[in-house]
């Protein structure tokens, strides 16, 4: 298989921009897991699916024609980037993603990533479950608070609107069940490094997630 690099964490880690920064400098292939389940909760919406019904949610996850193209995330052809980033998109996307019908549904497609020269994969259960084997696994945390502030930042730049204590209830609620969830719930996997970026900025955690990637790789430093 080709080499796999994850980075696990909860929402606002900053796990999607380091692992696309970290795929950019490596020339690899990124894989943003957390924009599936984001496509899947925001499809069900769309069609009027319960978000607990697990069947017609696995159907509807295998039927999902996706595409992810220079930055823009296409679902049946349409560019969706900015629908699925909604927060309630992202809440849809914690409920369906507690369902283990689901998760399976979309294993298939997400190791089909992993493809040469290599993957970076980024989500909650990505070294723990899709990429046990992965040579590198990271995990990303911060505190609540923080990463309600990166989110609310986010939100603003892309003209979206935002309010900042719901965004706080918002994120406990969501790690909540994320973390509680019977199925591949998140935690760091073993053998991961673990890194808090509360008080770091983005090129420092790079710089330590690059510093273990050329470590278990040394022929691409
Ligand atoms: O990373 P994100 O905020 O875009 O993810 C949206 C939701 O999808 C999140 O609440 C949990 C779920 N998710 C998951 O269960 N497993 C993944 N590998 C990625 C995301």
């Amino acid at each position: 298989m080709a080499p796999v690099v994850t980075i696990d964490g909860p929402s606002g880690s900053g796990k999607g921009t380091i692992a696309s920064r970290l795929a950019a400098i490596l020339g690899w292939r990124c894989l943003d897991s957390g924009a599936l389940y984001r496509l899947l909760g925001y499809s069900a919406q769309r069609a009027d699916v319960d978000l607990d019904d697990a069947s017609r949610l696995a159907q509807l996850a295998l039927s999902m024609d996706i595409e992810f193209k220079e930055g823009a995330v296409l679902l049946d052809g349409e560019d969706v980037s900015l629908a699925i980033r909604t927060e309630q998109a992202g809440n849809a996307a914690s409920k369906v993603a507690a369902l283990p019908a689901v998760r399976e549904a979309l294993m298939a497609w997400q190791r089909a990533c992993a493809v040469e020269p290599g993957l970076v994969a980024d989500g909650r259960d990505m070294g723990s479950v899709v990429f046990p084997q992965a040579d590198v696994k990271i995990f990303l945390d911060a505190s609540a608070e923080e990463r309600a502030q990166r989110r609310y930042k986010q939100l603003i730049e892309k003209g979206l609107s935002a309010n900042l204590p719901s965004l706080i209830a918002e994120i406990r609620e969501r790690d909540d069940r994320d973390r509680n969830r019977s199925v591949a719930p998140l935690k760091a996997p073993d053998g991961a490094l673990i890194v808090d970026s509360t008080a770091l900025s983005i090129d420092e955690v790079l710089e330590r997630v690059l510093d273990r990637v050329y470590q278990t790789f040394p022929d691409l430093a």
